[in-house]
């Protein structure tokens, strides 16, 4: 049933690394050719590491919350690989702070990134497959941290930002269903990754205190999205939009 991915083209943000280089590495390996954004400098090197797939790819430098950047960004994946049909939106930052001690400048950066980079990579996406004619699948990567609190970090604004991601999908998916257009999000538990590992390696005691708390008994791998987001990104999934899948080993579920 994923056969129709074969051929399609997608655009991957955050994708130089962790959960989105997981991801775009998933859908390559079924024949999705691949563009990687990222504000990294090696994601060229992660699309020469995807390409190994054995489908065309490439690595643009870009900033989700540069519009001019995203527009320059998805002419230049047309031209090079087709227009896209499939989007991962997975660039995202998180900062713990006690909300008390918390500046301005550092909400409005993980809002900046999270939701509206999320929102105009999205509006970026629509206007191409306005353009060209065809629909498309978006997959925003939400967290469970959209729906639940987490402990014992403080992380206001990543959660405010979550949350605005889960209703940006919503709002899209009824405003884009009339294009063809499904955008859906995923919404993962913990997942080891270069945002997690930043907290844990500062603090050895908080992967067991995390362990603790989910029902699978392990934090995630991002291998264990992979399954969900090809099902969201091909025809398999056509009738389902405007949700957001918690994928979290049990951990909201008690
Ligand atoms: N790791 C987890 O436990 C977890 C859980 C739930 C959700 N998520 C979400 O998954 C996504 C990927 O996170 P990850 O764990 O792989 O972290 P990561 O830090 O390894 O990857 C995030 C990527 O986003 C890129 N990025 C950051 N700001 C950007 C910008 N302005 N423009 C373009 N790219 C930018 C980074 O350079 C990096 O490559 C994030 O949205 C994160 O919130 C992660």
């Amino acid at each position: 049933m994923l056969e129709d991915l074969n051929g399609q083209v997608a655009v991957v943000t955050g994708g130089a690394r962790g959960l989105g280089f997981s991801m775009a590495g998933a859908l390559a390996r079924l024949g999705v050719h691949v563009a990687l954004l990222d504000v990294l400098a090696d994601v060229t090197d992660s699309a020469k590491a995807l390409a190994a797939a054995g489908v065309p790819t490439l690595g643009l430098s870009v900033d989700v919350t540069s519009e001019d950047a995203l527009a320059t960004a998805f002419a230049e994946v047309s031209r090079e690989l087709g227009s896209p049909t499939i989007l991962v939106n997975a660039a995202g930052i998180t900062i713990w702070e006690d909300s008390l001690e918390g500046t301005k400048a550092s909400w409005s950066k993980v809002i900046e990134v999270n939701l509206t980079g999320t929102y105009l990579t999205c509006q970026a996406f629509g206007r191409a497959c306005r353009d060209a004619g065809h629909g498309g699948a978006i997959v925003n990567v939400s967290s469970m941290s959209s729906t639940v609190v987490n402990i014992p970090q403080h992380q206001v604004s990543y959660h405010a930002s979550k949350a605005g991601v889960d209703m940006v999908t919503k709002a899209l998916a009824v405003e884009w269903a009339p294009l063809g257009i499904r955008v859906n999000a995923v919404a993962p538990g913990y997942i080891l990754s270069d945002m997690t590992r930043q907290f844990t390696e500062a603090n050895p005691e908080l992967a067991e205190q995390w362990r603790g708390l989910i029902p699978a008994g392990r934090i995630g791998e991002p291998a264990d999205l992979d399954g969900l987001v090809v099902l969201l990104c091909s025809s398999a999934s056509s009738y389902l939009t405007g949700q957001s899948v918690v994928i979290d080993g049990g951990y909201s579920a008690i």
